[in-house]
C-alpha cells in the first residue's frame, strides 16, 4: 500500500472521530428535545408521528442519517485496513472493534425506538456511544503516530508502530 492509501486511512480516521462526535451531539439533541419517537419507523423514519411537532422527525432523521454515514466511514476503514494493513495489529483490532460497536450501537438505537425508549436500552445506547468515541480517538492517534509505509508489501505496517520497537 502506498502513501495515498495512508493518507486515505488518516482522512477516514479523522472523519470517524468527527462523525462519532457529531452523532453523539445530535443524539443528545434528540434526547433533550424529546424527539426520539418522532419517526413512525425504527430504521427509515417513515412519517412523523406527531403532526403538531413534525420537527421531531427531522431531528431524529438527522441523528440516524449521521449514524449511517458514520457507519459507512468505519466500514471503509475496515475494508482498507483488512486489505492493506492487516499486520498493523493495534489498528486492525481497533478498527474491527469500532465496526462492531457501530453495528451494536445502531441495533440499540433501533431497539430503543421499538421499545418506546426503554430506559435501560437508552442508557446502553449512551454507554456504547462513549466507548465508541474513545475507540475512534485512540485508533486515529495510533494511525497518526505511524509514518507512511516504506514498502509496497501489504504486510508491512507503517514504521513508527510498536513493531519497530
Ligand atoms: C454511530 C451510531 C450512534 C451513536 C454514536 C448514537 C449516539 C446517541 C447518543 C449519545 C444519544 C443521547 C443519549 C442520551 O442522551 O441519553 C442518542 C440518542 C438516541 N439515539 Fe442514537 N446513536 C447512534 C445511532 C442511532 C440509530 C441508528 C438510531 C435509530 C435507528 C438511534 C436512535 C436514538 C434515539 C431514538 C435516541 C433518543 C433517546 C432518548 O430520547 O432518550 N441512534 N444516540
Amino acid at each position: 500500500m502506498g502513501v495515498r492509501a495512508v493518507r486515505l486511512l488518516r482522512a477516514l480516521a479523522v472523519a470517524s472521530v468527527l462523525g462519532a462526535w457529531a452523532v453523539i451531539v445530535l443524539g443528545g439533541y434528540v434526547s433533550q428535545t424529546e424527539s426520539g419517537l418522532g419517526c413512525s419507523e425504527p430504521i427509515s423514519c417513515g412519517t412523523p408521528t406527531n403532526p403538531l411537532n413534525p420537527g421531531a422527525a427531522v431531528i431524529e432523521s438527522a441523528h440516524r442519517a449521521a449514524a449511517w454515514i458514520e457507519g459507512l466511514v468505519v466500514l471503509a476503514m475496515l475494508i482498507l485496513v483488512w486489505r492493506g494493513y492487516r499486520s498493523w495489529g493495534a489498528v486492525r483490532n481497533l478498527t474491527t472493534f469500532a465496526f462492531g460497536l457501530v453495528v451494536l450501537q445502531a441495533t440499540l438505537g433501533i431497539v430503543a425506538v421499538a421499545t418506546a425508549l426503554n430506559p435501560l436500552v437508552v442508557t446502553a445506547h449512551l454507554g456504547v456511544a462513549t466507548g465508541f468515541l474513545a475507540v475512534t480517538v485512540l485508533n486515529a492517534a495510533i494511525i497518526y503516530r505511524g509514518a507512511p509505509p516504506t514498502s509496497a508489501a501489504e504486510s508491512a505496517p507503517p514504521s513508527g508502530t510498536p513493531h519497530s520497537g
